[in-house]
């Protein structure tokens, strides 16, 4: 049972409890990174063989039937916590567009923009020639009232709705980690230094770290204790380090 949510802290737990705490219009930003439904308890045994080559402890996702009913719940939360004119990034899997944009339009945000964060490498090939393999993933930019988009602050030839960003391919701590520098590229646009920042599926902890190295307040929830308690080690080498972002 938590009393009080601590700001730059993660939680080790689900996060329809975790956002409980949360008071209505409390966080500036949301820029998070839900399972992509994608089933693959259900459906990919070579990513299973994959995973089992890598010796990687992969937090399978549910499959898609499992966590649509959380998408009605969750997006009502998401608006529920976010102040008046705010903005929210959600990644997301080509099958989940709908029912995010549907959902999310329910609960009172506008029609989201969607911006493709394009890779410089195609992902692992699962198309077999069926479909076309994948150097792209997907954000959608959901809005709460209306707010600017820090653009202005950032080099102009960046502020696209595509956005070319290397994939790092660093997944020492995570499987589906997104870069440091595209976090942080994102983070820039919607907050300023101070301004509270969710994050409800913190996975390797890349988000808050990005949120941390900009001088973001920030709340982060994930129920695997795995990647939690990466997290919170993470997070102390963070607090332990002088970075040049948070002087900017
Ligand atoms: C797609 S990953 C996020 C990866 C993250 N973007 C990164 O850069 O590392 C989603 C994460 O959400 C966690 N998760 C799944 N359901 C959750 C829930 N209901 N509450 C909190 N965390 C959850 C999973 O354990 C997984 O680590």
């Amino acid at each position: 049972m938590i009393e009080n949510l601590s700001f730059n802290n993660v939680y080790n737990i689900d996060c329809l409890e975790g956002m409980k705490y949360l008071k209505d219009e409390s966080v500036d930003s949301i820029i998070t990174d839900p399972p992509y439904a994608v089933g693959y308890d259900k459906k990919s045994k070579h990513l299973a063989k994959m995973d089992k080559a890598r010796g990687k402890q992969i937090e399978r996702d549910k499959s898609f039937d499992d966590v649509n009913p959380e998408y009605e719940l969750l997006s009502k939360e998401m608006f529920r916590v976010l102040k008046k004119d705010s903005h929210c990034f959600l990644f997301c899997s080509d099958k989940q567009i709908s029912s995010w944009s549907d959902y999310m339009i329910k609960a009172g945000f506008k029609q989201p923009q969607i911006l493709i964060w394009r890779k410089n490498k195609t992902t692992v090939d699962l198309s077999f020639g069926y479909r076309f393999p994948e150097n792209k993933e997907i954000i959608l930019f959901f809005q709460k009232g209306w707010k600017k988009l820090n653009g202005y602050n950032i080099e102009r030839h960046l502020f696209r709705s595509v956005l070319d960003f290397p994939s790092d391919g660093n997944t020492e701590f995570h499987s589906c980690s997104k870069p440091l520098q595209l976090l942080m590229f994102i983070c820039k646009l919607s907050t300023k230094p101070g301004d509270i920042i969710l994050d409800m599926f913190s996975g390797s902890g890349n988000h808050l770290i990005a949120f941390k190295r900009l001088n973001r307040r920030f709340i982060g929830f994930e129920t695997s204790p795995v990647y939690y308690k990466t997290i919170i080690k993470r997070l102390k080498f963070e607090n332990s380090q002088t970075r040049l972002e948070a002087i900017k």
